[in-house]
């Protein structure tokens, strides 16, 4: 993974040295289009067979199999081949879409990931998970398939609407919660140049979260164990996400910033975390501008048998029980398999009313 600033302009050879010369199609969407667009063609036209772009609307809604179905058509009309490169260039939606397209494309062509939000740089463009969401829940159907190269260029990040740049610092802030309390004691002190873009601490940033991450899927690629750390937050999570219909109402890094200091609050009353550090994870978020409560999430509120109900959908779910991300304290999250259900309705009856 290259990470820094200007690299968009330099990527057709960036990709070319490293992947060699090949035919290459671009799927974005109107937002990338409008900001970015004609610097990555500027970049592929000048070292390579470059067929076009797919612009798509952006949004959650474009993860579908209707998309799935048009784009994949339009990727086969371009004339891509086994040895070409689809190139998925935007946030997570747009890199899960277009992973997932590449791995079915003539059963999988190669495909190279340039992130532009932050989210997506350091989170959804690595590991592998390429995927689209059904009436079912969200990505439900998909498939693991590594891009050949990812290029994160921090400048493109710019553009990115503010809010969807802290939701997307829930992320980076995650990776120390769950197994580096350096780093987090570094985001404490530096959070402000990070989301001001100020070039070193921002590449910092997101390196040290690719390499947790990498190192994470490096050692567990299918989920077996380990990986399920880097759902810290996500179970609660995604259950706020789903109550909001997977709106503007609330994003998803605002649902796991939630979600992360409903997990420690969680640890804190199961007796394995600190008050102290999960007063420090509230007060850090709080700082940010991300939401901590529940009470926070706009229009109204969840009750306990929704929420319990959206999480047991979760797909994390094995024989009825549901499984969480818990901490010891920051940095030290761990997998708990056996919670027993009345300690999490005592929790959510908790959170709601606070
Ligand atoms: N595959 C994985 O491992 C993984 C991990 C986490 C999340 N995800 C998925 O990622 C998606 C969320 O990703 P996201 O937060 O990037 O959302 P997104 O792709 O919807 O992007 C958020 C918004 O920002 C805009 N945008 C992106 N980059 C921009 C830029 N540089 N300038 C201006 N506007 C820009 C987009 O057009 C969109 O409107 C979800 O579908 C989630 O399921 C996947």
């Amino acid at each position: 993974m290259l990470i820094g600033p200007g690299l968009l302009g330099q990527s057709g050879g960036l990709i070319v040295s490293r992947l060699g010369a090949a035919k290459s199609g671009i799927v974005t969407d109107e937002n990338l289009a409008r900001y970015h667009l004609d610097s990555l063609e500027g970049a592929l036209r000048l070292s390579g067979d470059y067929a076009g772009a797919v612009v798509l609307k952006p949004g959650e809604a474009t993860k579908s199999f209707r998309e799935l179905e048009s784009l994949s058509e339009r990727l086969l009309e371009m004339g891509l081949e086994r040895g070409d490169l689809v190139i998925a260039f935007g946030g997570g939606v747009i890199g899960d879409l277009a992973g997932f397209a590449a791995a079915i494309l003539r059963r999988g062509v190669r495909f190279v990931q340039i992130p532009t939000s932050l989210l997506a740089q350091v989170d959804s463009s690595v590991g592998g998970k390429t995927g689209i969401d059904t009436p079912q829940g969200k990505n439900l159907i998909g498939a693991f398939h590594q891009p050949s190269l990812v290029i994160a260029d921090t400048e493109v990040l710019k553009t990115l609407p503010e809010r969807e740049m802290r939701a997307g610092y829930a992320e980076v802030a995650k990776y120390g919660l769950l197994g580096n309390a350096d780093f987090f004691a570094w985001l404490e002190q530096n959070w402000q140049a990070v989301i001001a873009f100020d070039a070193d601490p921002l590449t910092h940033a997101i390196e040290t979260s690719v390499k947790a991450k990498a190192g994470i899927v490096g050692r567990d690629e299918t989920e077996q164990g380990e990986r399920a750390l880097l759902n810290l937050g996500h179970t609660f999570g995604h259950a706020f996400e789903a109550w909001c219909g997977y709106s503007d109402r609330l994003l998803h890094g605002e649902a796991i910033a939630i979600g992360m200091c409903v997990a420690f609050r969680f640890s804190e009353a199961l007796g394995s975390c600190s008050k102290d550090d999960s007063d420090r994870v509230a007060a850090h978020f709080q700082a940010v501008g991300l939401p901590t409560r529940i009470g926070e999430i706009p229009g109204n509120k969840p009750d306990v048998a929704a929420l319990l109900r959206l999480m047991g959908q979760d797909k994390k779910v094995r024989k009825g029980k549901l499984t969480f991300i818990l901490a010891r304290g920051i940095g030290s999250a761990y997998i708990a398999h056996d919670v027993a259900p009345e300690r999490v309705s005592r929790l959510l009856e908790g959170e709601i009313a606070a």
